[in-house]
Order: C-alpha cells, then structure tokens, then sequence
C-alpha cells in the first residue's frame, strides 16, 4: 500500500535488562529493514535509553508509553514529551485503553496531550478502542466518534504526525482477537470518519494499526486486509520468535 506499516511493541510494565539485551540481540540479528515498514518497541520508562542503546537504530525505533501535556514541573510520576525529544525519540503512544480505564485519563486529557507531543514534532500512536459492551450493544461507532471528536480540529500537519492504534478494549490481553474483517470494517469507518471530519486527503495517508492479541499466528490474514497498515502488539511483543514473526508479517 501507499501507507507506512507500523508494527510496535508495547511492553507495558514489563521487561527487564536481560530481557531487553536478549530481545534486541534476536530482533537485530533476524529482522531485515522493508521499505514503508516502521518497527518501534516502547518499553517501560525506565529502560527507554538502555533498549535504545542496544537497538540497531537503522532498523528499529523506541517509543514512550504514555507522556504529559506540558513541558515540565511538578508532575510526580510524569514524564514530559520534551524528555523523549531529548532522548531521540520519535514516538509516544497516547490514549492507551489502560490509561483511559486503569488510570482515568479522560479524552480530553488525551487530546491535550496529544497536540502537545505533536507540537514538539514526536509522532503519536493515538489509541481508540470500544469495550466489549459498547460492541455488543452496537454502540462501536458512537465510541470512537467520541474518542476522535476532538482531532476534527487539528490540521492536516498535525494529522501527519498522528498514526491510528484501533484496540478493541475486549480483545486486549484476552486471546480474543478481532476478525481480520471486524478489524477490517472498523478501520473503515475510522478512516471515513477522517475523511468527512478532517479530509479525505489525511483519511488516505492516516495509517490505522490493529491491537488486541495480535499473535505469530493470526497476523498473516490481519496484516492482508487493506485498511490496517501495522500491528500495536502487548504479550507476543514480549517474546523475541513471535515479535520476530509478527513484522515479517508486515506487507
Ligand atoms: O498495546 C498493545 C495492546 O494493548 C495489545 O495487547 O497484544 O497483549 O493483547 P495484547
């Protein structure tokens, strides 16, 4: 496709320095860089320059889990976006279901944030995503319009620093993955959502990535659908052989 496919790992709170330098050891040896194909790994906080250091930085990008929405101060806990950008860092995900229904954060929040990384020139993995009621009771496109509502606003520059994770909430960390054509519809919509909302010229360019229980086995008919363009991966990113074959899955 025309689109960038992005395959990122989010470690979550997980991980250690062992882990991290077998990981990286495996992921530098077995994975060859494709063109239009972006692979990032976002590990807990703490590890962001030890992962970094070890990564081939040819091949492989870092990313923050989560930041604020302003430069500094007294945020016990936070960490800001400049920090990334000092680091080298060129993407953060924002919005993630567990910071929206773990810790509260409101879309709002999320919005702020979001045009506040972006302002520093970070690119964003804005996360969307229903809850398993919300499917069940057809409310899915209430949801995301919802969660989208605030980025009808932002310019076609600051859309080109955001890329699209759809998450279904009730497939996260479940093994309950999406069909490749319920992953596949969903991400139409958001992409018609974009089109009507912001323009159709950012709606093409916009890359959605799916996450939920992506695995070394159902990335194959996920990654062949034409509206996803890359993989968000919790568990299998945990695991250098599945990581590993979740982006050579990338078309
Ligand atoms: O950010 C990643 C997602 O929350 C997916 O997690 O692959 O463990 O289901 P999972």
């Amino acid at each position: 496709g025309t689109r960038t496919f992005f395959i990122g790992g989010n470690h979550k709170m997980n991980g250690s320095k062992s882990m991290l330098e077998s990981l990286s050891k495996g992921m530098n040896e077995s994975v060859e860089s494709k063109e239009n194909v972006e692979i990032f790994i976002a590990p807990s906080y703490p590890y962001l320059d030890f992962l970094s250091s070890r990564l081939d930085n040819k091949k492989f990008k870092v990313s923050g889990q989560n930041c604020y929405s302003v430069a500094k101060g007294a945020f016990t806990g936070e960490i800001s976006a400049n920090m990334l950008v000092d680091l080298g860092i060129p993407y953060v995900i924002i919005g993630h279901s567990e910071r929206r229904n773990v810790f509260g954060e409101s879309t709002d929040l999320i919005t702020k944030k979001t045009k506040y990384a972006i302002s520093l020139g970070l690119t964003v993995i804005l996360c969307l995503g229903e809850q398993l009621d919300d499917r069940k009771s057809s409310k899915t496109e209430k949801v995301l319009s919802d969660q989208l509502k605030d980025f009808a606003s932002f310019t076609p520059e600051e859309w080109s620093k955001i890329v699209i994770a759809y998450e279904p909430v009730w497939a996260i960390g479940t093994g309950v993955v999406a069909t490749p054509q319920e992953a596949q519809d969903t991400h139409v919509f958001i992409r018609k959502w974009i089109s009507e909302n912001v323009s159709e010229d950012v709606a093409k360019k916009t890359s959605i990535m799916y996450g939920g229980s992506v695995n070394a086995e159902n990335c194959q008919n996920l990654s062949k659908q034409s509206d996803i363009d890359g993989f968000l991966v919790g568990g299998a990113s945990l695991i250098a052989a599945d990581f590993i074959t979740i982006i050579n899955s990338a078309v």
